[in-house]
């Protein structure tokens, strides 16, 4: 099967009707479909397909499980996501694939495809949850606990789906069978198409987190309360909506609150609580920790205007990640003899790659997304662009893996 047949199966997998956007959340029936697809796929190309403790899926092309080559990614999406987030590397790693055998390679090393679960957060507020349990960068007994907004916990989820929550933890034996990792990855950001580039490589990803705010309150009713008498935790949430930004600016950073719940919620009512999720992320860890800082103790300044109570919760922290240089020139010389030149540049997307990048040589292969947008149904990639990037990943894979 081609790429372009790939990517019509999966297309409508997972994808809201009304907006286009994706819904792909770990443990529902999308994500089961997903993975069903993956599985049906690898399994016709003859690998071996073997789910983790983790909730990973791994494709394992021969008997060998040493010094192999992985590639992969993730098919979980944002809310309203884009198709080609994570799935185009997943679908690519197959395509890649197939191309090899059609042409009677077979790898002296081993070599597997590794789907990821839970990249985004999107569900249980942890992104690259699968990668970081992989890699011990956090607690299995915290990630039992983790909870969507629903209040489901992750371990009920999986025993929901039928995998088993007990089993989470790392693995420092897939870790050590694992010589380089190379995951190819729509661009986020318009770095290529001013270029006029249609691949490129990572250099490293910015240091980024995720806190929770809550603005604590008083409820009371919109029509009588008088001012003088309100707590209402809208004010100060809104105050740091704007000084997030500001200080952001300030740093040279990025920061912003995509995501906010205003208890109860009454339309008539003045709110008890808002319970918002700050994304920063910074070009280095001291400007990320500033920028922090300062949009933290305007919210402590604002709130003690309104009489409202803070709580702030780091969810997570990825520090700054820089990918392999000796990795990444290799796959440089490799595509520059196919006459492919991929120019390197840094991301503030944060991928399963910059997870395993603490253990092992990782790579990302980025293919050019036109308008930049990510994270919203608008996220595209020509055609084109995705078949030069299964090229391009089938003769890394060839490479490395012969
Ligand atoms: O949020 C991110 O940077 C990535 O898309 N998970
Ligand atoms: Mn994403
Ligand atoms: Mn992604």
């Amino acid at each position: 099967m081609s790429f372009a047949e790939l990517w019509r199966e999966l297309e409508p997998l997972g994808r809201d009707p009304g907006t286009g956007g994706y819904r792909r959340y770990s443990w529902t029936a999308a994500d089961a479909q997903c993975r069903a697809w993956f599985t049906r796929h690898a399994e016709r190309l003859g690998l071996a397909v073997e789910p983790d403790n983790n909730g990973n899926l791994w494709a394992w092309w021969g008997n060998a499980r040493e010094n192999a080559i992985v590639t992969g990614s993730h098919l979980d999406s944002v809310p309203d996501g884009g198709g080609y987030d994570g799935a185009l590397g997943v679908a690519s790693a197959l395509a890649a694939v197939e191309i090899l055998k059609d042409k009677n390679f077979y790898p002296e090393r081993a070599l597997a495809l590794a789907l990821f679960t839970e990249e985004e957060g999107a569900r249980f507020r942890v992104p690259c949850l699968g990668s970081r349990l992989m890699t011990g960068a956090i607690d299995p007994e915290t990630a039992r606990g983790l909870t969507g907004d629903d209040g489901v916990t992750l371990a009920a989820a999986m025993a929901a789906a039928g995998a088993d929550a007990s089993l989470l933890g790392p693995r420092e034996d897939l870790l050590e069978s694992m010589a380089a990792f190379v995951e190819l990855h729509v661009e986020q950001g318009r770095g290529l198409a001013p270029m006029g580039a249609a691949l490129g490589l990572a250099e490293g990803i910015w240091p980024h987190g995720r806190w929770r705010l809550v603005f604590s309150g008083r409820a009371d009713h919109a029509g009588t309360a008088r001012f003088a008498d309100r707590n209402d935790p809208m004010l100060p949430y809104a105050s740091t909506v704007l000084a997030a930004r500001r200080v952001a600016a300030e740093h040279g950073a990025l920061a912003t609150f995509g995501k906010v719940i205003a208890e109860p919620g009454g339309a008539n009512g003045v709110s008890s609580a808002v319970i918002a999720w700050l994304d920063a992320r910074a070009p280095d860890e001291e400007a990320l920790a500033d920028t922090v800082a300062e949009v933290r103790s305007a919210a402590e300044f604002s709130c003690a205007e309104h009489g409202v109570a803070l709580s702030v919760r780091p969810e997570s922290y990825t520090p700054v990640v820089r990918f392999d240089q000796g990795l990444r020139d290799w796959i440089a010389g490799v595509l520059e003899a196919a006459g492919v030149k991929a120019p390197v540049l840094p991301t503030g997307a944060g991928h399963d790659a910059g997870v395993l990048a603490a253990r092992l040589p990782t790579a990302m292969l980025f293919v050019r997304n036109p308008t930049g947008v990510s994270h919203s149904p608008a996220e595209l990639a020509d055609l084109a662009d995705c078949e030069a990037g299964v090229r391009a990943l089938a003769l890394i894979l060839e490479d490395l893996a012969r």
